[in-house]
C-alpha cells in the first residue's frame, strides 16, 4: 500500500492481480446500473434466464424477473465440475488438541444432498420454514445450504441467544423443523443448547428436532419428536435435484433488531441475493481459487451468512470456520489460526480489533502472518487508531483494508472502496459498490454539502440483493425504510458524511439501536424485556461508550416495589429473555424518568446527561425535576 497524505492507494503489484484495478467500472455502472447488474448476473448460472431486469412498484422492487435458479446448486454443482477435491470448508474446533475438519466441495456436496433428502424425508417442502439454531459447525453450513437445496427458507437463530429469544422467532415464522445440537464449547465450558431448544419449542409448531452430536452432554431425546443428525443422513439416495426456485422466491429469513420490542424477520430472495454475495465478495474481498477467507462472524449474524460462508462458496474459495473465541485459550488463538491454514483474507469487526489491540502487539510478532493480503472490517465504524493498528500490525502495512458498511437488510456489502482502486482513508468506508446510488440528506430532505452530516439513504435502483419484506409485516417494512423520505428512498437509519473526495463516513445509528460489539440489540428490545419484572414500573436503555465493545447497554429502571437486588433481576431477566449479548454495563435506580407531555420517554436527554452534553431545548419536557435527580446520579 502506498500512502499520500491520508489516503492509502493499492500498491502496483497488488493491482495487477486484482479483479477489479480501474475506476471505469464505476463510471460503466452508474450510466445504466439495472444492466450493470444484468452483466454480472450472466456470470450465475439460471436454469431459465430473466425475462425483465428490475421492476419497481414502490416501496417494493423486484430483480431479474421470470428468472430460476437453485443457490445451492450456484455453490456447489458448478463448483464441483471444475474444483472437485479442493477443499471448500475448513473446521476449527474450540479445543485446541481436537483435529480439525475438512470438506471439499465434493464432499460438502455430497452431505448436503443426503441431508436435503433427509429434510424431504421428514415432510419439509419448498416454501417450508426450518429453523436452524446451531453453533459454528459444519451440519450448520450443510443444514443451510440442503434448506436452499430442496427451497425451504432457513431461518438461523444466533445459538447465544436465549430459548425466549429463538421461541418469539419460532412463533413468527411458524417452523416446524428445528435443527440443533447437544451443545457446543464457548471458553472451554459445554453450553447445553439442546436444553435451550427443548424450552424454546414450547408453545410453536415445532414437530421435529434434528439434533447434532457435537459436545456429547447429556441431553433428552423426546421420542417420535427428536432425531439424531446421523439418522435424519440415512437416505437411500446421495443425490436430491435441486427444486427450481423463482429468482424472487425467498431465500432465507434473518431475525433483527429493530427499534420497537419485536424483532423483524428480514426477507431476502433467491436471485438478486445470489448475484450480490457473489460479487461482492469477488470485487471488495478480490476472492480467487487459492485464497483462504475466514470471516469470524457467526452463522448467526448476516455477516455470517453472506461472507462467513455463502460468498467465498459462490466464489470457489475455502473457507474456515472457527466454533470458539478468537482470544481463547490464549489471546493469540486467531493469530495461529491466520498461521495454520495460511488465511489470506481475514475479515472481522472493530470491537475484536480493539480487544487485540489491548493484549499488545508481543504477541502478533511470535506468528507468521505473511499469507494475509486483505484486510476487512465491518459491523460498526472503526476508529482511526484501531485502523492503523490493524494495518500496520496485522497487516504490516502491506494489505489493503477494505471498511465495509451494510446491513441485514442489503444483504451484502453496499459500501466500501474495492482494494485494487483504493483509496482507502482510516475511519472511512469508502465508496458505493458500483452501481450503488447513495445520498445523504438533511433534515429538509436535501443533499448535504461535504462534510455536513445527514441521513444516509440509499435510491432506485437500489441493489438486487437487498431485503424483499419483513416476514409478514408489510406495514412494518413501509413505516421503518420507506416512510422518513418517501416510498422511493430507502432509509438506512445511519448518520453519515461524505468527506471532499467523496469518500463516506459512517457516524453511527438515527434510531433506538445499538451496536454492542457489532452486533446490533434493540434498546427497545431490552426495555420490553426489563419491564416484565414485577419490581419494575418501567424503564429505559440508553448505549453508553466502552472502550473496546464500542457500545454498550445502559438501563435506568422505576421501581414498582421496593428491590434490593435490582441489578441481579434486571441481569436475569436480560439473560433470559434475550440472552448474555444484551447485558447492560450499568445499571441505575431513579424515581422519574425524563418524558414529554405526552409520556414519551426522552432517552436523547439520558444520554446527553451520561456524556455530559450540553442538554438543548428541555420544553417539551413534563418533568424537569427528573433531570436534576440524575444529574446527580450520574455525576
Ligand atoms: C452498522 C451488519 C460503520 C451500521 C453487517 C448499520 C457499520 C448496522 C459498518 C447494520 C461499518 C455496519 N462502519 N457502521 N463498516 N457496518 N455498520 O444489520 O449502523 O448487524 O446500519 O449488519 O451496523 O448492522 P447489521
Amino acid at each position: 500500500m502506498i500512502k499520500k497524505k491520508n489516503l492509502y492507494h493499492p500498491s502496483s503489484t497488488f493491482k495487477k492481480n486484482a479483479w477489479v484495478k480501474s475506476k471505469d467500472v464505476y463510471k460503466d455502472a452508474e450510466k445504466d446500473p439495472v444492466k450493470f447488474w444484468e452483466q454480472l448476473a450472466k456470470d450465475i448460472h439460471w436454469k431459465k434466464k430473466w425475462r425483465k431486469a428490475f421492476e419497481h412498484k414502490p416501496p417494493y422492487f423486484k430483480w431479474f424477473l421470470g428468472g430460476k435458479l437453485n443457490f445451492s446448486e450456484n455453490c456447489l454443482d458448478k463448483n464441483i465440475e471444475r474444483l472437485r477435491n479442493k477443499v471448500a470448508l475448513i473446521w476449527e474446533p474450540e479445543p485446541a488438541d481436537e483435529r480439525p475438519r475438512y470438506f471439499t466441495y465434493y464432499e460438502l456436496y455430497r452431505e448436503v444432498n443426503k441431508f436435503a433428502n433427509g429434510l424431504k424425508k421428514i415432510g419439509v417442502k419448498k416454501g417450508d420454514r426450518v429453523g436452524i439454531y446451531l453453533p459454528m459447525v459444519p451440519e450448520a453450513v450443510i443444514a443451510m445450504l440442503a434448506c436452499t437445496r430442496i427451497g425451504a427458507i432457513h431461518s438461523v437463530v444466533f445459538s447465544a441467544y436465549s430459548p425466549q429469544a429463538l421461541q418469539v422467532r419460532l412463533q413468527d415464522t411458524k417452523e416446524k423443523v428445528l435443527i440443533t445440537a447437544d451443545g457446543y464449547y464457548r471458553a472451554g465450558n459445554i453450553i447445553n443448547l439442546k436444553g435451550n431448544a427443548d424450552e424454546a419449542v414450547k408453545d410453536t409448531k415445532v414437530k421435529k428436532m434434528i439434533v447434532v452430536k457435537r459436545a456429547g452432554n447429556e441431553v433428552k431425546m423426546k421420542k417420535g419428536r427428536d432425531i439424531w443428525w446421523e439418522d435424519a443422513m440415512k437416505v437411500k439416495d446421495n443425490f436430491c435435484k435441486p427444486e427450481e426456485m423463482d429468482s424472487e422466491d425467498p431465500l432465507f429469513i434473518l431475525y433483527t433488531s429493530g427499534s420497537t420490542g419485536k424483532p423483524k424477520g428480514i426477507v431476502h430472495a433467491c436471485g438478486g441475493y445470489t448475484v450480490q454475495a457473489k460479487y461482492t465478495g469477488k470485487w471488495i474481498f478480490d476472492i480467487k481459487d487459492n485464497d483462504v477467507f475466514w470471516s469470524m462472524s457467526d452463522i448467526g449474524w448476516i455477516t455470517g451468512h453472506t461472507y462467513s460462508v455463502y460468498s467465498p462458496l459462490l466464489n470457489g474459495g475455502t473457507f474456515v470456520l472457527f466454533e470458539g473465541a478468537p482470544n481463547w485459550p490464549s489471546p493469540d488463538r486467531w493469530c495461529q489460526i491466520i498461521e495454520k491454514y495460511g488465511v489470506t483474507i481475514f475479515y472481522t469487526a472493530p470491537t475484536a480489533i480493539r480487544m487485540f489491540q489491548k493484549y499488545g502487539d508481543d504477541f502478533i510478532k511470535k506468528h507468521d502472518l505473511s499469507t494475509l493480503r486483505i484486510l476487512g472490517s465491518v459491523g460498526e465504524p472503526i476508529d482511526k487508531g484501531s485502523w492503523e493498528w490493524y494495518f500496520e500490525k496485522v497487516g504490516k502495512k502491506r494489505c489493503p483494508i477494505v471498511d465495509t458498511w451494510w446491513q441485514t437488510e442489503t444483504g451484502g456489502i453496499l459500501l466500501s472502496s474495492l482494494p485494487g482502486v483504493g483509496p482507502a482513508k482510516p475511519a472511512f468506508a469508502g465508496r458505493p459498490f458500483p452501481g450503488i446510488k447513495f445520498d445523504i440528506l438533511n433534515s429538509e430532505g436535501k443533499s448535504c454539502k461535504a462534510e455536513e452530516k445527514g441521513d444516509l439513504v440509499i435510491l432506485p435502483p437500489f441493489s438486487p440483493g437487498m431485503l424483499r419484506g419483513v416476514y409478514k409485516n408489510p406495514q412494518r417494512y413501509k413505516k421503518t425504510y420507506w416512510s422518513d423520505f418517501g416510498e422511493k428512498t430507502y432509509f438506512t437509519s445511519d448518520i453519515a458524511y461524505k468527506d471532499k473526495n467523496s469518500l463516506i463516513r459512517i457516524v453511527g445509528r438515527s434510531d433506538d439501536m445499538i451496536k454492542v460489539a457489532g452486533h446490533r440489540v434493540s434498546t427497545g428490545e431490552i426495555e420490553d424485556t426489563v419491564s416484565k419484572s414485577s419490581s419494575v414500573l418501567e424503564c429505559a436503555v440508553i448505549g453508553i461508550p466502552d472502550e473496546i465493545k464500542g457500545e454498550v447497554p445502559a438501563v435506568f429502571v422505576v421501581l414498582k416495589k421496593k428491590e434490593n437486588q435490582i441489578e441481579k433481576v434486571v441481569i436475569e431477566a436480560i439473560k433470559k429473555g434475550i440472552g448474555p449479548i444484551a447485558l447492560p454495563k450499568k445499571i441505575y435506580t431513579v424515581k422519574d424518568l425524563p418524558k414529554t407531555r405526552s409520556g414519551k420517554i426522552m432517552r436523547r436527554i439520558l444520554r446527553k446527561i451520561f456524556t455530559g452534553e450540553e442538554l438543548g431545548d428541555l420544553s417539551t419536557l413534563a418533568n424537569p425535576e427528573s433531570v436534576k435527580e440524575l444529574k446527580k446520579i450520574l455525576k
